[in-house]
């Protein structure tokens, strides 16, 4: 077991560690600029002193989560919404779902399951979709399949909801721009993105969850949280309407904002 200097064992530490870096991969587009006060000042500072329970100083490479351990984390903290998030809204008129950045499939798999004439895929890197269908179980082989691409640059399949888990926040607004011009050209007319994130209040100062999320992007990625309002501006820049947030109750990751592609 891989304990740092503090004695402190962070769970996703615990696990195997697959010997390619989520960051060299860019699952997380790591702040190149060091953070003052944290660990080398290289590549990864933020990441590294985080990863290691907050102890700094030269970082073995074995503490560099891979894409297992990193969906394992991201896994955990869905878990314990996932009902919340799958019906937040009504999701059964669609038929076709794609969940970019869908990971290990955690979500598509609930949804499916709570959503039977639903086929969801889920569309992240190849050696993230090489890792979840080994842990796919059997029975949802039929409800969710996995395309390996880029989602920057590959072209997503035609469906009529698109669904973006924490992906947004993670990049800046030009790369999200690129994103959600992407997810706006694949949607059928008609079909809805959902977009599960934590939002701030309108004039920033709350909700706890939500700044804790952001100060956590700020050190982790290039990205950020946005308030509801934010994100209101930026769905109905890229073409969506009759956007909607509900705000998923107790101390968690998400909430949720459904908007439509409106029938021409
Ligand atoms: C912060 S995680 C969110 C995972 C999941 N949606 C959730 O909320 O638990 C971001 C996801 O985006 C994927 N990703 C990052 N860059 C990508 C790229 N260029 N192309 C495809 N997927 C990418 C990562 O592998 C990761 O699964």
């Amino acid at each position: 077991m891989n304990q740092t200097k503090s004695g402190f064992t962070p769970q996703y530490l615990v696990d195997e560690h697959v010997g390619s870096s989520l960051i060299s991969h860019e699952i997380l587009p790591v702040r190149k600029k060091p953070i003052a006060g944290t660990d080398t000042g290289k590549t990864k500072p933020a990441v590294t002193s985080l990863a290691r329970g907050g102890v700094t100083g030269p970082l073995p490479e074995m503490t560099t989560p891979g894409p297992a351990t990193f969906m394992k984390l991201m896994d955990c903290t869905v878990d314990r919404c996932i009902p919340a998030l799958v019906t937040a809204f009504d999701l059964s008129t669609h038929r076709k779902a794609v969940d970019i950045g869908g990971g290990s499939g955690c979500l598509a798999h609930h949804l499916a399951t709570v959503y039977p004439d639903v086929h969801v895929t889920v569309f992240d890197l190849p050696q993230v979709v090489e890792v979840s269908l080994q842990q796919q179980p059997e029975e949802m082989k039929s409800r969710v399949s996995f395309i390996g691409g880029n989602f920057f640059k590959d072209d997503y399949p035609m469906a009529d909801l698109f669904i973006m888990a924490r992906v947004l926040h993670d990049w800046d607004e030009e790369r999200d721009d690129v994103l959600l011009t992407k997810v706006f050209n694949s949607l059928t007319p008609g079909g809805a993105l959902l977009v599960l994130e934590k939002t701030l209040h309108d004039d920033k100062g709350g909700p706890l969850p939500a700044l804790l999320e952001d100060i956590g992007m700020a050190t982790l990625s290039i990205g950020h949280e946005r308030s509801g309002k934010e994100y209101r501006k930026l769905l109905a820049k890229h073409g969506f309407d009759q956007i909607e947030i509900k705000e998923i109750q107790g101390s968690n990751h998400f909430d949720a904002i459904y908007a439509i592609k409106t029938e021409q």
